[in-house]
């Protein structure tokens, strides 16, 4: 039972109790008289209870870095982020290309901290080559594609990739980046990396990829998802797709709404990320895509890397930061938006976009799955990167204070985090 809490879900928000049982919703009612003896009763009191967050943007990096994150540690992560679903990046070792390494990654995510989604790969190997067998893939479940890591470079074979993504009745989901002219970039390529004399990547490297792809789902019809856009005329351009009537999706991360390409100044490799932290304006222009419906969905890209490959000096360090803790407190914190509004960019709008509405998302009805989040809107925290539960430190936020923290989450019904304490 979760008692005392404000119910927040796609259909408004009201004061309930909501009762669970054997992984299922079985009572949402303002108050809930007497409990059966033996309930477990999760303190709400002061809290939002929400459908569990998802996210449309993991790097477990399992198999095959595993010393980076694994399955277990990643999805303990999640859990602790308030998330109950995450869609699992492919560019592992070997890549999610093939129905076996698709079933390995299902396998491991049976037993994990939240359900573990994995995403397929577009092309053999994500080289960009060769079209994956995304129909073996399909079959098995996988209703995302992507080569992300790297953006699919030959038109006409992205053009392919949609007609076959249209006829499975799945969704594509590119990392715009345009590599001839991103290639030995290092940062957001302006005023910042002049100065410090790093090679940087223009922003045009993305947008000529989304300008790109969406004349192409124009011509498909392809369901298209945009991955962690990060300036203001790639999201203007989102944005007149949709008045255009195009159904294209589209997310943003939280590093690309709190940081710009200033932090590298410090010349900390933790700051390395692709797409490169941005101007001021890119991120004024990401808040306004968030408030205005432009952007869907605020995505983690949760990228952990070893302590000793961060080490490396800022040129040779590989891009990536940690997410999966933080993002719920940035999104509250840094974001002048309603709370009903963060929970829609954070759990039902991703659940919608990565197929997972059944089980995620909400709303928080008898009948439905338990699968849950209780968030403390007013608690204040500091950011610890030694607390983690990732098996990576690459986080950006040391020492921030962040007003908003998951108290407990529950997956299938099963408590997993109980006063933001993980269970197993
Ligand atoms: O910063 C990033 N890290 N961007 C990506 O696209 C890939 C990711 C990773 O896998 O480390």
């Amino acid at each position: 039972m979760i008692r005392g809490g404000r119910i927040v879900d796609p259909g408004g928000s009201h004061p309930a109790d909501v009762l669970i049982q054997d992984g299922v919703i079985t009572s949402v009612t303002a108050t809930v008289g007497s409990v059966p003896a033996g309930t477990v009763v999760l303190d709400a009191s002061g809290c939002l209870v929400t459908p569990g967050l998802v996210d449309l943007h993991t790097h477990l990096r399992e198999p095959g870095r595993e010393e980076a994150e694994t399955v277990e540690t990643g999805s303990r992560a999640a859990a602790l982020g308030g998330y109950t679903a995450v869609v699992a990046m492919p560019n592992t070792e070997p890549a999610m290309d093939s129905a076996a390494v698709i079933r390995q990654v299902q396998h491991l995510g049976a037993s994990a901290l939240c359900d573990v989604h994995p995403a397929g790969a577009i092309t053999v190997g994500r080289e960009g080559r060769m079209l994956a067998p995304m129909a073996e893939m399909a079959a098995l479940g996988v209703r995302i594609f992507t080569d992300d890591g790297s953006g699919v470079q030959d038109s006409r074979l992205m053009r392919r990739a949609m007609e076959y993504a249209s006829a499975l009745g799945v969704t594509l989901a590119q990392h715009c980046e345009d590599a001839s002219l991103a290639g030995g970039g290092h940062m957001h390529e302006g005023e910042w990396s002049s100065r410090l004399g790093l090679a940087g990547q223009p922003a045009e490297a993305e947008e000529l990829m989304v300008m790109r792809d969406l004349a192409l789902a124009r011509l498909t019809g392809a369901k298209m998802h945009f991955l962690h856009l990060s300036t203001a005329r790639s999201l203007a351009m989102i944005r007149g797709a949709k008045h255009s009537g195009l159904a294209v999706t589209a997310e943003v991360a939280p590093h690309h709404f709190t940081l710009t390409d200033e932090c590298v100044a410090t010349y900390d490799s933790v700051y390395k990320v692709n797409p490169p932290l941005r101007t001021a304006g890119d991120i004024e222009a990401v808040k306004e895509a968030l408030a205005d419906g432009t952007a869907d969905a605020i995505a983690t890209d949760h990228a952990p890397h070893t302590a000793e490959a961060k080490e490396a000096p800022f040129d040779q360090a590989p891009p990536g930061m940690l997410g999966l803790e933080t993002a719920l407190g940035l999104a509250l914190t840094e974001l002048d938006l309603p709370a009903e509004r963060v929970f829609a960019l954070m759990s039902w709008q991703p659940a919608a976009i990565a197929g997972l509405s059944a089980g995620h998302g909400g709303p928080v009805e008898a009948g439905r799955p338990a699968n849950l989040c209780v968030v403390d809107p007013d608690e204040m925290w500091t950011v610890d990167p030694s607390a983690s539960a990732s098996r990576s430190r690459n986080n950006p936020y040391a020492g921030r204070k962040l007003r908003g923290r998951v108290r407990h989450t529950v997956l299938h019904g099963e408590p997993v985090v109980i006063d933001g304490e993980a269970q197993r």
